[in-house]
């Protein structure tokens, strides 16, 4: 078997860039032996992430099982002023055309098999991890409460853990707020769990400076369109509702442009040259007051805080897309 080979576990709020994070993870056999999908609240409710997730498998026919998890955040929920200033996912434009990042279900088959019966994420986390006869590496692409939860049940399951990469935070760039992003965002306490986790397993942030730049352009779409078949016009489809949300609601530093943020991670774990910058630091989170959900890297070259993460800020994005498109082109 493959050495590079590695078991992995997602955890997603699926989500249109999370589809295209799970394509990408299914389609690359030779890096990554699925042990399972978690979904969890975030870009839309549970039932959502979770039927979304489920289409997302059902497209490519596999029967990695998913896993329904946390449907609110440990805290942050309880604190109704904590919420109040996050970003909209969707906006109406004139009379019924609206714009949104993640449809409220992705438009594909509705899916014939349900999450994984008898158990949740957090405890099925436990049991996978304290069974695994392998270290896992573990990808987690929306609010980090799942994970959070399972380590403060168990925290021995670490010990099964490879590495941990995570989408969230910003270091200069933000969406949530003007503070912060929103996987973290939605749940400060459960990542401030995740960055404590960093001081006993390598703990790689792939924030918005990164995935900013991992993106997808009409050039591409038009790319997949062409292919004529079922995952080319759903990774089509993908990118053009983001194409349209970022230039209606998100503008970033060039038009017509869509990050593709979750699936930066699982194209780092296959080729980290995809990264261009990167740095070993301390890494802290927010939690409450007027920057709830910031992320604080501390990059100063003279600090003694001591380092619980690498922190990825700036992508080589031709090679991300090339990538990305030679992935997905094994569904063709
Ligand atoms: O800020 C980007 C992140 O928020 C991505 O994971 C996207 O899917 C949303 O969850
Ligand atoms: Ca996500």
């Amino acid at each position: 078997m493959n050495p590079q080979r590695r078991p992995l576990i997602l955890d997603v709020d699926t989500g249109s860039d999370d589809a295209l994070a799970i394509l990408t993870a299914l389609l690359s056999p030779e890096y990554f032996e699925v042990l399972g999908i978690c979904t969890v609240h975030g870009n839309r409710p549970l039932p959502n992430t979770t039927e979304n997730t489920l289409r997302v498998v059902q497209l490519l026919g596999s029967d990695v099982p998913v896993i329904q998890g946390c449907a609110k955040p440990i805290v942050a929920g309880i604190d109704k002023l904590r919420g109040m200033r996050a970003r909209a996912n969707e906006k109406q434009l004139n009379g019924q055309e609206k714009v949104a990042y993640h449809a409220e279900y992705l438009d594909l088959p509705p899916a014939l098999r349900g999450p994984l019966p008898g158990t949740r994420a957090p405890l099925w986390y436990i049991d996978t991890l304290m069974k695994a006869d392998r270290k896992v590496t573990l990808v987690m692409v929306g609010p980090l409460t799942n994970f959070a939860l399972a380590y403060r049940i168990e925290p021995r399951i670490l010990e099964h853990v490879e590495e941990i990469v995570i989408m969230g935070g910003g270091h200069d760039q933000h969406n949530a707020t003007g503070a912060s992003e929103f996987n973290i965002f939605m749940d400060p306490e459960a990542a401030a769990v995740v960055f404590e986790c960093g001081e006993h397993v390598p703990l790689t942030v792939m924030p918005l400076d990164a995935t900013h730049h991992a993106n997808m352009r009409p050039r591409h779409e038009a790319i997949f369109r062409s292919w004529g078949s079922a995952v080319g016009d759903f990774v089509a489809e993908m990118i053009r509702d983001r194409l349209d949300a970022y230039n209606v609601m998100q503008p970033l530093h060039e038009p017509d442009i869509a990050p593709i943020h979750d699936a930066l991670c699982l194209i780092y774990l296959i080729d980290q040259s995809v990264i261009t910058l990167k740095k070993r630091v301390r890494g802290d989170v927010v939690c409450g007051g007027i920057a709830d959900g910031a992320t604080l890297f501390d990059t100063r070259y003279f600090t003694d805080a001591p380092k619980n993460c690498t922190v990825c800020l700036a992508t080589d994005e031709d090679k991300f897309a090339s990538l990305l498109i030679e992935i997905f082109s094994r569904a063709k």
